[in-house]
């Protein structure tokens, strides 16, 4: 084998990124004798090479179709003249991960960066699905700044139980409430279990791994319609084909990230995330990732898209339906006609045209559907997402409006105040205890630097408020939700209790007031006091982690308002 073979750009491929032996000649020459074992030749080499992040894992179990997914990818890679590589990232299983994904989030960042920065590829096609792989992902790139082009693996098909429709995981919660509150029993609730995620693919309701799809597709980074098709169509799998294709053309337009995450992409995410009532989650996210490209994004931004646009998806927890059937009434490009006039137009996509190009050629929603509506005929009115700012949070905190109980938007009630995952564990279905729907439940201790912020801010209604048939009380924590999840529930409140917020402060009986429609949320101490119980109180964190990746994200990670990254990135 010979190093005079012919390449786009002669740094390019596998004489990119050269292992450091202080002689480069050696490094090609060993570099194509390991190649040559893999069954490599010249004509190999002289294409160029595209990476393939493979987020695969049994313990993944909504990537489980990722093998074909990725035959798909290899499929248009080679069509197209590339050579293939796929390659192993850390996978984050939602469910089956502890404490929390999010702990693992920035981890996957880093180790997705450095595998795309050390190792030889022209361009990188990104998979994932599950809830935190494609923020990982995106963060990851946007610091590379390579040409990537990113697919998902799809969202899984619905089930049904005694007629009715179910899925992952608004139903999960909800029947799971009806267990709690006697009106499943244990039968019951054993044959739900196996109709709430039927298919291979990623929750199906407008959760984390749904909006971060359609947030895609929002911000340019996919192809159009890649955001919803479903994981088990024949469609998907064009689209790796096609994603694999697109991924070589990236390497010659040297298209890369930075030109297609702009300030503009962002903004039209957030009219996007506003319209599809899109997780909370989204916000840390699009804030992290917008952060590694020196784009500050605030929850005001959010806020102020959310009170403009009307959310127009009719998927849960907003709505009624699911992914699936956003996909058949025309899927994200369908939406984003119909947000038109709040878009930018002249953003760049991966695909080549602008988002203005491509809008010209889409319809809007079709009569023959109803789970995309119209500005005119909305799901819910505008306002999905309000920021909240007031004494308890003094750098704020939000509540996803669009799926909380009216008639808790404006209340007053005294706190019960839970110190800890455990705390609550323990108390929360103690009538001892004396919860009523009245009164606000507090937990802290779950932001970012205590405990990695897991989906704990949804926290469960006492069982015996259940029993009785309360469904929603006011919560409130550092933490934050699933975006699957619903309830009157205020989230991500920063700075959170173990970095010194008022919440660490906050005493059983204490009043809170929220008020979501003037933004406020407040906690009726007076401020002398408060002063006096922060002199008695050491903001900090019990049972911190001394080794390890745990302790470097305790002591580095930033407040939900940065987008819980790592400071040193
Ligand atoms: Fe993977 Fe819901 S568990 S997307």
């Amino acid at each position: 084998m010979t190093n005079d073979i012919v390449r786009p750009d002669a740094a390019g491929g596998f004489d990119r990124k050269l292992t450091s032996y202080g002689d480069d000649g050696l490094a090609k020459f060993l570099r194509r004798a390991f190649l040559s074992s893999a069954g490599l030749d010249a004509e190999d080499l002289s294409k160029p090479v595209i990476g393939i992040v493979n987020t695969g894992s049994d313990y993944t179990t909504c990537h489980r179709d990722m093998p074909a997914l990725i035959d798909a990818v290899k499929r248009g890679v080679l069509q197209a003249g590339g050579l293939p590589f796929q390659f192993t990232a850390m996978s984050l299983p939602e469910i089956l991960i502890n404490p929390t994904s999010m702990m693992f989030r920035n981890l996957m960042a880093m180790e997705v960066e450095e595998q795309v920065t050390a190792q030889p590829m022209d361009a990188v096609v990104l998979l994932g699905g599950c809830d935190k792989t494609v923020p990982a992902e995106l963060m990851a790139v946007a610091s590379a700044d390579i040409p990537s082009i990113s697919l998902v693996v799809g969202p899984m098909m619905t089930g049904t139980w005694r007629g009715e429709r179910l899925g992952a995981c608004t139903d999960c919660r909800r029947m799971w409430t009806d267990y709690r509150g006697g009106v499943l029993d244990d039968d019951e609730i054993a044959e739900v279990n196996t109709e709430l995620c039927p298919t291979a693919g990623t929750c199906m309701v407008m959760g984390t791994a749904s909006t971060m799809g359609c947030v895609l597709e929002a911000l340019g980074m996919t192809l159009p319609r890649a955001g919803t098709a479903p994981a088990v169509s024949s469609e998907r799998l064009r689209l790796g084909v096609a994603t694999g294709r697109r991924a070589v053309e990236l390497v010659t337009e040297d298209l890369r990230p930075s030109s297609i995450l702009t300030a503009d992409a962002f903004a039209n995410a957030m009219v996007v995330l506003a319209a599809i009532s899109g997780s909370t989650n989204a916000i840390i996210h699009l804030t992290a990732i917008a952060r590694r490209l020196g784009i500050t994004l605030t929850i005001d931004d959010f806020h102020e898209a959310a009170q403009k646009i009307p959310v127009l998806a009719d998927c849960k927890p907003a709505g009624t339906r699911y992914l699936p059937d956003m996909h058949s009434a025309g899927g994200m490009p369908a939406l984003l006609k119909e947000l038109e006039p709040y878009l930018a137009r002249d953003v760049r996509t991966i695909g080549g045209q602008t988002l203005g190009e491509l809008l010209d050629t889409w319809s809007g929603p079709q009569p023959y559907q109803d789970v995309i509506r119209t500005i005119d005929d909305p799901v819910k009115p505008a306002g999905a997402l309000v920021a909240l700012h007031g004494s308890l949070f003094p750098d704020g905190a939000i509540i996803k409006a669009a799926a909380a109980s009216p008639e808790l938007m404006n209340h007053r009630g005294p706190a019960v105040v839970f110190d800890s995952l455990d705390d609550l564990a323990a108390r929360v279905d103690d009538p001892a205890v004396g919860i009523t729907e009245d009164h606000v439940l507090v937990l802290r201790n779950i932001g970012p630097a205590a405990s990695g912020m897991p989906e704990a801010g949804a926290i469960p209604i006492p069982r015996y408020l259940a029993q009785r048939g309360v469904r929603d009380i006011v919560r409130i924590s550092d933490g934050r939700m699933s975006g699957t999840a619903y309830g009157t529930v205020v989230l991500h409140g920063t700075p959170e209790a173990s970095r010194g917020g008022p919440l660490a402060l906050v005493r059983e009986g204490d009043i809170i007031e929220l008020n979501v429609g003037e933004g406020r949320l407040d906690l009726c101490v007076e401020p002398d006091e408060l002063t006096r119980r922060a002199q008695e109180h050491a903001p900090g964190v019990e049972n911190a982690p001394s080794r390890g990746w745990r302790k470097l994200y305790a002591d580095h990670v930033t407040g939900a308002d940065l987008g819980a990254d790592m400071d040193f990135l």
